[in-house]
């Protein structure tokens, strides 16, 4: 009897949990994953999340799943439950071997629900540290949440203290891009400012409420280049990814932030009343 915490897979719609050898996602990372709240019974940000899908198997050249296809086996998967989290992964299929894409590819899907990953131990504000792995500049790659996550494996890989939640990474040039797991907002002088990630980066669909909610707001916001001192001088640092929402950073290696700062506040009120 399998426990009722046990992810729950379809492989191509397949009950599964294995895909071939010569899939291109396993033997090369050729491919694109989500990874969504489920939130009172409900996928949390749906669209958002499969306009990202969709933009990425287009500028990747992969051929698009079906929306509505992709929405009934995370139901199938999700199998009522309320709460977890659920990850799809679309790859650009078997291939022989060799980089060229196959002329025709058949696409891999793979919907799995996971339903003990929902609160991940409610930590409600982070300790920080800064990475050494740096994120290489490729603006064809820039936003996609793709396969390829070795930068941040070997992020993750540089400490293993339990007090440190998560590390800042930058761009091979100097700049601030996001956290490992998470994108990266400041609170300078009451503007909202996010790194641009144009570069390189994944452009988060938690990101993008936020930024939605602060335009709606009136709150000024900067999508620019960031330097490490300007992280420094802030008066609030928070992180966002589809699991978490808003967390609020508590510090930086010694650095310590305020508890409260009136937009973030503002921002995290207005994400929790939002449907999606
Ligand atoms: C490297 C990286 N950046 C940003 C994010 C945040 O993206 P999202 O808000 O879509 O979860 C994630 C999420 O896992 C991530 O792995």
């Amino acid at each position: 009897l399998s426990s009722p915490d046990a992810p729950r897979i379809l492989v191509n719609g397949t009950e599964c949990s294995s895909v071939d050898v010569t899939d291109r996602g396993f033997a090369l990372g050729d491919g694109l994953f989500e990874t969504i709240a489920i939130r009172a019974g409900a996928p949390r940000f749906w669209q958002a999340h499969a306009e990202r899908l969709l933009d990425g198997c287009r500028r990747l050249a992969i051929p698009a799943p079906s929306i509505d296809a992709l929405a009934h086996e995370l139901e199938c998967v999700r199998a009522g439950a309320s709460s977890g989290a659920a990850r799809i992964t679309v790859t650009r299929g078997p291939g022989p071997r060799g980089y060229a894409p196959p002329p025709e590819p058949v696409p891999t899907r793979v919907v799995g629900f996971y339903p003990a990953a929902t609160a991940p131990a409610h930590k409600p504000r982070f300790s920080l540290r800064w990475c050494e792995t740096r994120l290489a500049l490729q603006p064809a790659l820039a936003g996609l949440k793709h396969l390829n996550r070795l930068e941040q494996v070997l992020a993750r890989a540089e400490w293993n203290d339990p007090t440190i939640d998560e590390g800042i990474m930058l761009a091979t040039d100097g700049r601030v891009v996001e956290c490992v797991m998470s994108n990266l907002f400041l609170v300078v002088d009451r503007t909202l400012v996010t790194p641009a990630l144009d570069e390189c980066g994944v452009s988060g669909v938690m990101r993008r409420q936020v930024r939605e909610i602060a335009m709606r707001s009136g709150i000024d916001t900067e999508v620019r280049r960031v330097e490490p001192a300007e992280v420094e001088r802030a008066s609030a640092v928070f992180l966002t990814n589809a699991l978490r929402g808003i967390v609020l950073v508590e510090c930086i290696g010694d650095l310590q932030y305020s508890r409260h700062e009136p937009v973030v506040e503002h921002l995290m009120d207005r994400l929790e009343t939002l449907d999606g």
